[in-house]
């Protein structure tokens, strides 16, 4: 752990919020909300879904001293598991020796599916999807005005042929730039929408219209390379590289190092309130998209003998609608790292898986989880 993590984890509460004030443009008034556990009303509650009894509250945490494309920011981490902050704020540390991470991102195109069954000629059926994309896309188009006018909207109609013991789907995506939503409403409408034309195109019935988790037009990416020596030498970047190597051979491994990686991950959807199921589904489907299961992350040793890392993953959150709106904290959280665009909290949360991943399994391959971090890296 670095001096400066060694340091924050024996603060107070208070002196952790002190610390908080003085490096985000959170106010008092919003670190106390934080700190009240009384934020969510139970008004509030009984909007956001149904048969509401009560509320249900989580360790809210920080974790200081991430650097990503040059911006320093703290993290929001809310969550119940013990050592996941205090690891992830180190594997932030170790980072932002080397200058921090660098992330970008492919966008927020999502994929709006829509599954066609009893089609006596799929292939043909499926040119004339390609043949009348314009008509489709200006009908969809007509559903989320907002969404349109903030340049969002549906931009291209693809179709692929499913074969299966019921015959063969024609699986038609719809390929969404939802903006700063998750977009999870405006995509299922839109496919709602695409049906019946879509029946009429083809002949076909239209089952079922609703979007796809697997965002492979909505990725993001975080890279980071730490230096040799602030790993304790280069024998640990080699036992670094080696566990990631096991575990990209091997399934059993590369499920609990993935399950190292959404503790970072899981933490900042929630403190967001965004949606964890449409990001786990998503990343653990990516983790074996076109091939075997296989780690998000990768390590590897560059020509210096310091540990080059990185991570690509769909990442489907949003910064307005939803829980994101209606949950005071998620707001705040937001503030916390200032952030106004979801395509950056993306570029955040995936960081956030990255930095986990290197602060755990660092601490697993010299002093072991519970051991003195420091201590390796001398
Ligand atoms: C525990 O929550 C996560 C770890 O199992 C991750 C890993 O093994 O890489 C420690």
């Amino acid at each position: 752990m670095s001096d400066q993590n060694f340091l924050f984890t024996q603060l107070t509460i208070d002196e952790r919020i002190a610390q908080v004030k003085e490096t985000t443009c959170l106010t008092d008034e919003d670190l106390q909300l934080i700190k009240s556990g009384t934020a969510l009303t139970l008004e509030t509650a009984d909007k956001m879904v149904e048969h509401v009894i009560g509320t249900y509250s989580l360790p809210y945490s920080v974790a200081p001293g991430f650097v990503i494309n040059g911006k320093k920011i703290t993290v929001p981490m809310v969550g119940e598991e013990p050592y996941v902050v205090k690891s992830t704020t180190a594997g932030a540390a170790l980072a932002a020796k080397n200058g921090g991470f660098t992330a970008t991102n492919t966008g927020s195109m999502m994929i709006g599916q829509v599954q066609l069954a009893q089609i006596s000629n799929p292939f043909t059926a499926k040119l004339k999807v390609l043949e009348r994309k314009q008509e489709i896309i200006e009908t969809v188009n007509k559903v989320d005005p907002v969404l349109i006018s903030f340049g969002g909207g549906c931009k291209d109609v693809e179709a692929y042929l499913t074969d299966s013991p019921a015959g063969t789907f024609l699986d038609v995506h719809l390929i969404i730039d939802v903006k700063d939503a998750m977009g999870a409403q405006a995509i299922n409408a839109m496919a709602e929408t695409a049906a019946p034309v879509l029946e009429n195109i083809t002949g076909g019935k239209a089952n079922l219209k609703v979007l796809s988790n697997l965002a492979v037009h909505r990725l993001v990416r975080s890279r980071v390379t730490v230096k040799k020596e602030d790993l304790g030498g280069e024998q640990n970047v080699d036992k670094f590289v080696s566990a990631w190597n096991f575990a990209n051979s091997n399934q059993f491994r590369a499920t609990t190092h993935n399950k190292g990686v959404m503790n970072g991950i899981i933490p900042v959807v929630v403190a967001t309130g965004n949606d964890t199921r449409a990001v786990e589904s998503g990343v653990h489907s990516y983790a074996c998209y076109g091939e075997k299961y296989r780690p998000i992350t990768i390590w590897e040793k560059n020509c210096n003998g310091d540990l080059e890392g990185m991570i690509e993953i769909p990442m489907a959150v949003g910064i307005v609608g939803g829980t994101t709106k209606m949950h005071p904290l998620a707001q705040l959280s937001l503030k916390m790292m200032d952030i106004h665009s979801a395509a950056e909290l993306a570029e955040v949360i995936a960081t956030t898986g990255l930095a986990a991943n290197l602060g755990v399994l660092y601490s697993l391959v010299t002093v072991g989880l519970h051991g003195d971090f420091d201590a390796a890296r001398k």
